[in-house]
């Protein structure tokens, strides 16, 4: 047989994390001297190495890289595409940061010709990373969202996007009427949810920033459209729970903010979820809403240390986010690090196969996407990440003493940045090689 399509065979050593370990939690599943073989964007085949060389169209396009680590593609669940600019400004807490450096930000996307420099180099910067999906949140002018779209579309990326909506306690100039950023929402969502591999999330700031009136209009509306996602943010510092008790008062808890108007619901997407009770956590849970672990971010603002094991037992879903700008890098793999090290504070670190868990299948999972995203397997989108751990001196020395692939896996997550990713495949293209 010969190939017609576009077709691909990928060697090396496949690691991806399953959920086959007892009550579902994630183990390693690993095939040394394995295949990928991509078909039209899919994943037509995964399995060892000489068979599938057996097996592929004559003349497919052979790219073996040896005993690297082929990984599915990572899920960035949490991420600002104006905040690009403002990274690592010195903030000292959330909301004095919020004023100082994201508002001024958000502020300069007035111009499209910004919103549409900074889409390019986000994304470019995202896949550099091995960031195949991602879900962004864009300024509150709709060009930003348009920006980003289209700019994705062009890589075969996988996005989840919307413009930020906010009613209230913003600079004038982000200011919109609740009505106003309903209906520009939309006709985003009509010009862009299920394009390819486009899709919209309805993206209110966070609570202090949303009239009750826009609360409920964002309900409504994913009402009208079940499968577009709600993306916000929930209990990420103390402060901003003060705030939010004083502009809610009528509201038990900061989530209950959220459940009174309608939010906590499949689809739904809250950032951070670091001073929740475990009821709340468990009320999420049965809601269908998922939260994402921001580590970076949450240890430069000084916001809180995220209990994973509490939000596992309690069910609920769990991405992992960079959260750039208060993040402070848009490696995954520097993500899962600071992760990881938060784990070890709360004295339950975390292991190599539940790190690559939060940034693959956890992802695909707190998206609703995992019959998609998230694992190398028949039938998935061929997205693909081919790490390179000897690709520093320091990584090299340390990867020659490693006695198997989980060791080599954590020290290239713990070491590892965009030095470390050789090779991106987003939607069975490659879209990035390592000069
Ligand atoms: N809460 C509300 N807005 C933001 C934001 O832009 N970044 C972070 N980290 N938290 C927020
Ligand atoms: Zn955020």
């Amino acid at each position: 047989m010969t190939s017609q399509c576009d077709t691909r065979l990928l060697l090396g050593t496949l690691v991806q994390a399953v959920p086959d370990g007892p009550g579902g939690k994630p183990v390693l599943a690993v095939t040394d001297r394995g295949g990928v073989l991509i078909r039209d964007g899919l994943i037509e085949a995964v399995g060892s190495a000489a068979t599938l060389r057996a097996h592929a169209p004559e003349g497919t396009p052979l790219h073996d890289y040896g005993s690297r680590l082929i990984l599915p593609g990572f899920i960035d669940a949490h991420v600002h595409l104006p905040q690009t600019d403002i990274i690592g400004s010195h903030g000292e807490g959330l909301l004095t940061w919020l004023e100082r450096y994201a508002f001024p930000a958000e502020c300069a996307f007035r111009d499209p010709a910004v919103a549409q420099e900074v889409s390019g180099f986000f994304l470019d910067e995202l896949l550099r990373n091995g960031t195949t999906t991602a879900v962004v949140l864009g300024s509150v002018h709709p060009h930003s969202a348009d920006a980003v779209f289209r700019e994705a579309a062009r890589r075969g990326l996988r996005l989840v996007a919307g413009k930020l909506l906010m009613d209230r306690n913003c600079p004038d100039v982000l200011l919109e009427e609740a009505e106003t950023g309903l209906e520009r929402t939309r006709e985003l969502i009509q010009r862009w949810h299920g394009v390819g591999r486009l899709q919209y999330a309805i993206t209110p700031r966070f609570a202090p920033t949303s009239t009750k009136a826009q609360l409920t209009g964002i309900a409504a509306l994913a009402d009208a459209f079940p499968d577009v996602y709600v993306h916000s943010h929930l209990a990420e510092s103390r402060t901003e729970l003060d705030w939010v008790r004083q502009v809610y008062p009528s509201q038990t808890s900061y989530l209950d903010v959220y459940q009174h108007h309608g939010l906590l619901r499949p689809r739904s997407l809250f950032a951070h979820c670091v001073h929740l009770q475990q009821g709340e956590r468990e009320t999420m849970a049965a809601s269908g809403a998922a939260a994402v672990f921001c580590p970076t971010s949450n240890l430069f603002l000084g916001s809180g240390l995220f209990d994973h094991a509490a939000s596992r037992t309690a069910g609920m879903r769990i991405g992992l986010g960079t959260d750039v700008g208060a993040g402070t890098s848009f490696s995954m793999l520097r993500t899962a690090s600071e992760a990881y090290k938060v784990s070890a504070l709360l004295g339950q670190a975390l292991s190599p196969a539940e790190l690559l868990y939060l940034m693959t299948r956890g992802g695909a999972e707190a998206l609703d996407l995992d019959d998609r995203i998230g694992t190398l397997a028949a039938g998935m989108e061929a997205d693909c990440v081919v790490l390179d751990p000897e690709a520093t001196p320091l990584s090299a020395r340390r990867a020659a003493r490693c006695d198997s692939v989980e060791e080599l896996l954590f020290t290239t997550l713990i070491l590892g940045d965009d030095r470390h990713v050789a090779a991106v495949y987003a939607g069975g293209r490659c879209q990035h090689e390592r000069a």
